[in-house]
Formats: C-alpha cells, structure tokens, sequence
C-alpha cells in the first residue's frame, strides 16, 4: 500500500509526547512489512534539525487557499529514521510555524488548520496517489472533512481515510466560522451530526468532523475505546463514536525496540539484558551519584516517575507517591515538567524542599537522555493516571526492567496485570495495579511491590526478567492497522460520507 501519515509530531525530530513516537515507530513497522510510507510534517523552527537526514529543499512551489487568498508553500524533503519526510513550509505572513513552540501559541487552531489545507494540496499538486491518509490527532483532523469535501470529488482514485485520536481530551474546537477559513461551507458541515461541538452548538470541533469523516476511526488502547464510548469518559463525543462504533477501534501502540533497548541503548553506559542485569545494578549505582542519592544501601528500591505533569497523569497521586516512597524506606526519582504554571510551582517547591535529601530527587525538566538512565536505573516505575489513552513508558520501563506501579485506565488497563491477581493468567503477571484514583488505591499497590522486592528478592527477579523478554514492539499492532487498511481499501464505494 502507498500510506501518508500527517501528524504534527514526529519523534525524534519534533516530540512533545507519546505522539511523536508512534508515528515513527507505526511507520517504521509498516514499512518493514513492505508498504510505501510517507510522513508530511509543517517544518518548525524548534526542530531537532540534526535529527533528519539529507535535509534539502524541492524543487517545488505548492499554492494553498487561507482565508480567502492563495499562499505560497515552500516543501523540504529528508529522511527520518529511513523514513521519507515532506516538510511544509507556509510562506504566510503569520509565520505560523516560526514561533520557538509546537504548541501552546495563540493561533494554534489557525496554524495546523493551515497546515491541513496545504498538506492536502500538497498531496494532490505533487501528484501523489496514497491509497491511505491517515491523520493524528485533532491538529490534523481538519483533513477528513476537507478531503470528502472538497479533494476527492476530483480525483478518480480516492484515497481512504484513517484517523487516530491518541488523547479525547483534546479535540480543536474554535468559533464556526472558521470553517470558511479552509474554504468549507458552513451549510453542510454546520449540521449537528457533522462538525458542530455536541455541548456547545456554536462552535465546531474537529475531532468529531474527523470522527465523522473518516472511513477508520482508532483510538491506542482497546479499554481506551470502551471508556470513550461512555458519558464519564467520551469528554463530549461518545454519542458521536456510539453512532460510529462499526468503524472505531482500539488498537494498543507499541515501542520502538530498537530506540528503547537497554543492551544496546547509547544514552547508558552500563548495558544489560535478561541475562545478566549486572549493568542495571551499575546503572543504579551511578545515577544515585549523578543526581547525589545515598548509594549506602544498594538493595533500597528506586522508585521513579516521567511524565509530563499534567491532570491526566494524576499529579496529586504523584505527588502521594513521594511521600508514601520514603515512609516505606525506598528512593524516588520525578523527571518531568508541567505547562501548567501552578503544577510547576508546587513540583518546584517539592524540589525545593527536598533539595539535599538522600532520598528524594525532582528533576523538573524534559530531559530525553536522563530518561533513559532513569529507565535503566530504577526497580519500580510509578504512574498513577486518571485516564491514560495507551501510556508508553510503563512499556517502556518492562523493556528495561522497571516494575510498573500502576492505575488500570485505558492502555495501562491493557498493558500491565498485577501479579497477586488470582484471577489473571501466570504468564500475562508484570505490575501491580489498583483501581480507585485514591491515595489508598495507590499505597496498597505501591506496598505490595515494596513487599515482593524485599521480602522474595528471587520472585523480583523472575518478574524483572520476564518484563523484559515481552514483546512490546510493533509488530503486532501494525499488523491490526494494515488489516484496517486492505479492509477499506477493498471497499470501492465511499458512499458512507
Ligand atoms: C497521548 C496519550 C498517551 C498515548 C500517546 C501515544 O500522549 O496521552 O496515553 O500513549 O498519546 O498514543
């Protein structure tokens, strides 16, 4: 198949979160299994530019439609990770992807909703004939109903549309006359089973146009689909995916095992495998140096915590997690940062007040290589979300012999089985996991892992080894989306829309 994935991250090139790393990792699987997979990007200037390969510009100008005129983009060409990447640059007087930031700039909605008429035009003034578009995230999911709309009535060979929602949370509303902004007409689309938000009747939402739209609608977890489909968990949008549930599923991201692999990794400079984890002791050992913990007790557990903190991830529990930590006797370690400026404030005065502990070290920063370190130094990997659409790092922290402590929402629910759960198959058993976003919930789990690591050193043991032999690749997941694929691209009618 020839597939164009457009997304606004791409890892490691431009990532803010998991986003950014299943778009490389989904599109480096699909193209082992042979397909054609392009990725089209805006080109920012908080690019990692070092990252992309024979970056250069094409021989091309490609006219795209804003607000009533027609501006000129400029494409650059390069390769990520062996993956072809088109960039689009707007030549926009609003510079509109010249701003320091993926996210968080006034015009955000403006920004990727431009980026979404140009990648269209893109595809079809360059001549490209992808038999999938598949779209992330509600910066591109403007895309569907732009393409149904206003692209494929003049093709012969439409395309088919996938789109992925990787956090319902999230869904790019804005006033309904931005509509006319891309050149769609309000009468269509202003419908109420169209684009029109379902709790606030004047404006549009794009994750429901998309949801609409497209001809395959995923989600990155199975248990993650099923919440959304309630009115607790669906953040406005489960009638609309209830009257669209034949086409929506959940399929659970993996990691990219090559990047995250701790007998090969090169931001460690102990390396270990199941084997023989000696290096994982000496990766616990230096990192206490490097951040000052006590190194006095090597078998004190060390717990750790990355994660962008924000609501979803249950900063309150987090924050719990320290504390109940030292009361038990172990270690803790937070990486991580807030955009929320008060979370940050009260992270930072945590920090503050532990700032020469033995025990406890808060590293408020995005800091890629330190999690890697933090990956292959810890016993324990905590991650207490409210809801958690897939959630990669507790994947991440099996792979590198990290025990998960976790809340069992959305991929957490799907990804980790707690080990005293009688009624959960022995071989599926790799965390602890409890139920209610409480302290209590939390401090059961977080005690019962305290329990098995020092009481049945060999128990721990067995269950680290095991975490780290799963199979958390790709290879599985892409495999669940080509399926998708050749089952639409079968399908010759469009006559759904
Ligand atoms: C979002 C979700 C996270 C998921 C990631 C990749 O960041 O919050 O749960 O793992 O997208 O799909």
């Amino acid at each position: 198949l020839n597939i164009v994935h457009i997304a606004a991250e791409m890892a490691p090139v431009v990532k803010v979160g998991g986003l950014g790393d299943v778009v490389t990792g989904l599109c480096k699987a699909l193209q082992r299994r042979g397909h054609l997979v392009e990725v089209i990007l805006p080109k920012y200037d908080c690019m990692q530019i070092g990252e992309i390969d024979n970056l250069q510009i094409l021989d091309v100008v490609i006219e795209s439609y804003f607000d009533g005129h027609l501006f000129k983009n400029k494409i650059w060409f390069g390769t990520i990770e062996g993956l072809p990447v088109y960039f689009i640059e707007p030549l926009h007087p609003a510079q509109f992807f010249l701003r320091g930031n993926v996210y968080g700039v006034h015009d955000d909605f403006k920004r990727f909703s431009y980026f979404s008429r140009a990648a269209l035009e893109f595809i079809c003034q360059f001549g490209k004939k992808p038999d999938i578009i598949h779209c992330h995230d509600w910066q591109t999911a403007f895309i569907p109903p732009l393409y149904w709309e206003l692209y494929a009535v003049v093709g012969f060979n439409f395309a088919k549309i996938c789109f992925t929602c990787h956090n319902f949370e999230y869904q790019g509303t804005a006033h309904a006359s931005e509509l006319a902004s891309c050149g769609l007409g309000i009468r269509r689309l202003h419908r109420a089973d169209r684009m029109m938000d379902n709790l606030n009747h004047d404006r549009i939402n794009l994750v429901k146009g998309a949801i609409v739209f497209s001809n395959i609608v995923t989600t990155v977890s199975p248990t993650y689909a099923d919440e959304v489909r309630t009115a607790q968990g669906g953040h406005g949008l489960h009638d609309t995916l209830n009257l669209h549930s034949l086409k929506f599923t959940g399929i659970v991201n993996g990691i990219d095992t090559e990047t995250w692999n701790p007998f090969t990794d090169p931001f460690l400079r102990f390396h270990y495998n199941a084997d023989d984890l000696h290096g994982k002791d000496d990766n616990k050992d230096a990192i206490r140096k490097y951040i000052n913990l006590s190194t006095k007790n090597p078998s004190q557990p060390l717990v750790a915590c990355i994660t962008r903190l924000v609501p979803q991830k249950g900063v309150h529990l987090i924050r719990h997690a320290i504390y109940r930590t030292l009361e038990l006797g172990g270690q803790f370690i937070l990486l991580g940062s807030s955009p929320i400026i008060h979370i940050q404030r009260e992270f930072e005065d945590i920090a503050n007040q532990f700032q020469n502990h033995p025990n406890i070290r808060l590293v408020l920063k995005y800091d890629n290589a330190l999690s890697h370190f933090i990956y292959a130094a810890s016993d324990m990997f905590v991650m207490p979300s409210i809801f958690e659409p897939c959630g990669l790092t507790q994947m991440i922290a099996m792979r590198y012999g990290s025990v998960p402590i976790v809340r069992n929402t959305g991929g957490l629910n799907d990804s980790v089985f707690d080990v005293d759960d009688d009624a959960i198959p022995a071989q599926l058993k790799n965390g602890f996991t409890f139920s209610k976003a409480d302290e209590l919930g939390l401090n059961n789990a977080l005690e019962r892992a305290f329990h098995l690591y020092t009481s049945n050193k060999d128990g721990w043991l067995q269950l680290v080894k095991k975490n780290m032999r799963t199979d958390f690749s790709w290879n599985s997941s892409s495999v669940q989306y080509e399926k998708l694929y050749l089952q639409t691209v079968a399908r010759t009618t469009n006559s759904e829309f």
